[in-house]
């Protein structure tokens, strides 16, 4: 171990030793969550994509397994998903047992027959997803592009039938394309999604799911996530999403922008995952128990990763989310809470609570409540403050500074004095997002870990999330206030270490 393993996260995945990107083939199956994700085997570079695998059944601890689908001397496996053939429709079933199947993109390297290629192919899996064989026939689904690619594929049911949908990218063109298929080897195109929103870099990773509006069976819409690189509101990697309908070909979405796309004062109209530097390439799980539909990120930005001061492991996957639709000043939005035992992955838990207390002007540090690994509950009235809110991994000169300006309505994540930030000219950011005020009051649950800060903001109506690197020692907690005081409804904060 190096000294650099004091960023190791307790509460998030990540790998030994190698690099990581994207999750893909996120599938609940036999009672445990799949990971699988961009790996390099081989080392801690991007390069020698393959998918590494991971299992987890409460989402916080993880249990490694051995490479799932491995590159060759002729592509690289990059990012896709899994779908449970429960009826066989594939036919790589066998004596019996319905197959899992891998839908992922073919990077033909250079020398190979299909050089420059991207397409889609089948792996698949008859032992619940620990072993995989490519599918003989591969590449199933080819353009001739050299950016299709991130295919994500679930089953559709409804008016027009019952069958398999893929939604990948035409990366550099901005686009979704949609596919529809009855055994996953022949494609047929159905429509394309986009130009749409923000498009100030390529769009990768796309997901389209439907969810109920605030819980009504009877109000679905679908949500179309797609995430782009560079181009989020705070700069470089970030997924937005857009709200609509599908109706087993087309997908609509009354908050599609196509004119003035690029303004960049637009961004800050449409509607993101997450407002932070560091969630991209996020996708959701298929199959996940009782329709819930969870979702996980890269937590890193292709702006610095390969600068990140850690040792050979590179990086961290965000937490687990669930998400649902709800309607927030007449307009429909996700609403994101993090989901996890996260007691699992602690030899001890404790508490430290605050009652209802004024903050003057000024920054306290409170006494009980440092650490690196916790979950901070809290709540304000805003009164005469400009800002207000806590500071996180603080001691020294370090602190990461976690804010609210109620006049101008925003949100702020100041990470300028995080810890280690020189490693790359972009990292030191102060980041904001928009927020309202709810029942008169501002509420936040904070994930702090060793190298991140995850903020879920009115109960999940915003989140932000970051990567922080301080030292082991900076672990104080304080509550500050500017240019007037502040009301402290409450404060809980778990710890766990
Ligand atoms: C997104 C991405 C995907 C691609 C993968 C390659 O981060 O660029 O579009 O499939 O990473 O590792």
């Amino acid at each position: 171990a190096t000294t650099t393993d004091i960023f190791r996260p307790a509460l998030h995945y990540s790998t030994g030793g190698t690099w990581l990107n994207d999750p893909n083939g996120l599938i609940f199956h036999d009672g445990a969550y799949h990971l699988y994700y961009q790996n390099n085997p081989f080392g801690s570079e991007h390069a020698n994509l393959s998918w590494g695998h991971a299992t987890s059944t409460d989402l916080v601890s993880w249990t490694d397994h051995p490479v799932a689908i491995v590159c060759d001397e002729n592509e690289d496996i990059f990012s896709g998903s899994i779908v449970f053939d429960r009826q066989n429709t594939s036919g790589f079933g066998k004596d019996g047992t319905a197959p899992l199947v891998a839908i992922y993109t073919s990077a033909y390297k250079p020398g190979s027959m299909l050089e420059g290629i991207q397409a889609q192919s089948l792996a698949y899996s008859l032992d619940g997803g620990y072993t995989w064989s490519k599918y003989a026939e591969n590449p199933v689904l080819d353009r001739r592009s050299a950016d299709f690619r991130d295919p994500k594929v679930f089953r559709y049911e409804g008016d027009t039938g019952s069958y398999w949908v893929m939604v990948a990218v035409e990366a550099q063109d901005f686009q979704v394309l949609l596919y529809k298929s009855r055994d996953l080897r022949n494609w047929e195109y159905l429509s394309t999604f986009g130009p749409a929103n923000a498009t100030g870099g390529i769009w990768e990773c796309p997901d389209l799911f439907p969810l109920p509006i605030d819980g009504d069976p009877e109000n679905v819409k679908w949500v179309l996530t797609v995430n782009l690189n560079p181009g989020g509101p705070n700069g470089g990697s970030a997924g937005q999403y857009f709200v609509g309908d599908f109706d087993g070909a087309t997908f609509t979405s009354a908050t599609t922008v196509t004119e003035g796309l690029q303004d960049p004062d637009r961004l800050g109209e449409y509607q993101w995952l997450d407002w932070g530097r560091d969630y991209y390439a996020a996708v959701s799980f298929s199959d996940a128990p009782e329709g819930r539909r969870l979702m996980i990120a890269w937590m890193n930005n292709w702006q610095y990763v390969n600068e990140l001061p850690t040792a050979s492991w590179r990086s961290p996957m965000s937490l687990v989310r669930e998400l649902t639709l709800q309607t927030i000043g007449g307009e429909t939005h996700l609403v994101q809470q993090p989901v996890g035992d996260w007691a699992a992955v602690s030899a001890s838990v404790s508490n430290f609570n605050l009652p209802e207390t004024t903050i003057p002007a000024g920054t306290t540090i409170l006494d009980g409540a440092a650490g690196t690994v916790q979950r901070i509950d809290i709540s304000w009235t805003p009164g005469a403050a400009e800002e207000f809110g806590v500071v996180v991994r603080g001691g020294g000169s370090q602190g990461t500074r976690i804010g609210i300006r109620p006049a101008e309505g925003t949100m702020v994540v100041d990470r300028r004095e995080s810890g280690h930030t020189d490693f790359h000219e972009a990292f030191a950011s102060i980041d904001t997002a928009p927020i309202r005020l709810v029942e008169g009051q501002y509420q936040l649950t904070l994930f702090v870990d060793r190298c991140s800060v995850e903020v879920f903001a009115q109960g999940g109506q915003v989140t932000m999330t970051e990567l922080v690197f301080p030292s082991l020692t900076s672990n104080d907690v304080s509550l500050y206030s500017v240019g007037g005081s502040t009301t402290l409804n409450s404060l809980h904060i778990t710890q766990y270490a």
